[in-house]
């Protein structure tokens, strides 16, 4: 009883926020130059981030060998305090869940930092700190229709978001026979249209492996994210309406083709 009543609210299951990718090599010892300087960004950068009307901020404090680099995102939908709020948290829980790393990435609903001792800014787009969490509960659809409406929804959003200035975006499908769906995707604001792009190829991928016919689905990494889900989970209104039977049939084929 009770877990079914967790799986209601809780659709993802299992683990929920926040989930951490923690670093299996180098350690700070306590109270050294890493540890103070990773204190000082965690006392500017949530403020940074949450003035910024990208609500992004990266930033690098101290000498090597302690400097540490860090970026900090929050999702495009939510307001500056909330967003200063969440990134407090991460900084805050960051060290907690992965205690002494000098290299660590934190997700939340609302916000993601990652930090490390690498100067990872200039690294390449896609990165190996991805956080894949997928729905419990199916569609009563087919496994080939809700892959053919999740393609739809989560290309065209990742196509606004590429497109635009935030490299973030919203959606909503419609469809008279298929339950609506919703979807949020955000690149890091400071990538190419192009790098954008690609990273959503990755994450969409990515979320179509073992899709079959689950409500909802996240992807979140270091430089792009991308969710969906029967409820609407983001806050205003969509930004994209999605009629998807416009989508021609051809365009399932090649869904398929392009999966593996
Ligand atoms: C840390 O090690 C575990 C198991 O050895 C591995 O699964 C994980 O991917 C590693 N994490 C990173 C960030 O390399
Ligand atoms: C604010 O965001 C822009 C990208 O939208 C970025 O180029 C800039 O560095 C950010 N500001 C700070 C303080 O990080
Ligand atoms: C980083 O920490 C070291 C050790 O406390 C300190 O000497 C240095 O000034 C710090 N860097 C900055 C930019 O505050
Ligand atoms: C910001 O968003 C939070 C969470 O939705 C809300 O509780 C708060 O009132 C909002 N603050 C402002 C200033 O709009
Ligand atoms: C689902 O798509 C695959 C690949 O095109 C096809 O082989 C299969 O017959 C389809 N299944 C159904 C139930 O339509
Ligand atoms: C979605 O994009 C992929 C390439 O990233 C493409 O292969 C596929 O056909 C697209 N699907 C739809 C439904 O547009
Ligand atoms: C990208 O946006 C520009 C205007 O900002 C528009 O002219 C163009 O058609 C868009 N491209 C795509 C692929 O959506
Ligand atoms: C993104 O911003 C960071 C720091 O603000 C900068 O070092 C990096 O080069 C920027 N990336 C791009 C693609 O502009």
């Amino acid at each position: 009883m009770v877990i079914l009543l967790l799986l209601l609210v809780l659709p993802f299951a299992l683990a929920g926020p926040p989930w951490q990718v923690c670093s299996n090599g180098s350690k700070y010892a306590p109270n050294s130059a890493y540890l103070e300087n990773l204190t000082l960004l965690s006392s500017t950068l949530p403020k940074k981030a949450a003035s910024n009307a990208t609500l992004f901020a990266t930033d690098a404090v101290g000498v090597a060998p302690d400097t540490v680099f860090a970026v900090t995102l929050c999702r495009g939908d939510i307001n500056a305090s909330a967003c200063e709020g969440c990134l407090s948290s991460a900084f805050q829980e960051g060290q907690q869940l992965c205690p002494y790393s000098k290299d660590a990435t934190i997700y939340y609903d609302t916000c993601m930092l990652t930090f490390s001792n690498k100067n990872f800014v200039d690294t390449n787009v896609g990165g190996p700190n991805w956080n894949i969490q997928r729905s419990v509960l199916k569609f009563t659809a087919s496994a080939n229709s809700t892959r053919q409406m999740v393609s739809t929804l989560i290309n065209s959003t990742a196509q606004s978001a590429a497109n635009s200035s935030r490299r973030f975006w919203t959606s909503r499908l419609d469809d008279s026979s298929f339950p609506t769906m919703y979807c949020l995707t955000q690149c890091r604001p400071n990538l190419t249209a192009g790098d954008c792009a690609s990273c959503f190829r990755s994450a969409s991928q990515m979320m179509l492996q073992d899709l079959d016919r689950r409500v909802g689905c996240r992807v979140q990494g270091t430089w792009c994210s991308m969710r969906y889900e029967a409820n609407k989970f983001f806050q205003g209104d969509p930004m994209l309406l999605i009629a998807a039977s416009a989508a021609p049939p051809e365009v399932e084929k090649n869904v398929q083709q392009h999966s593996m």
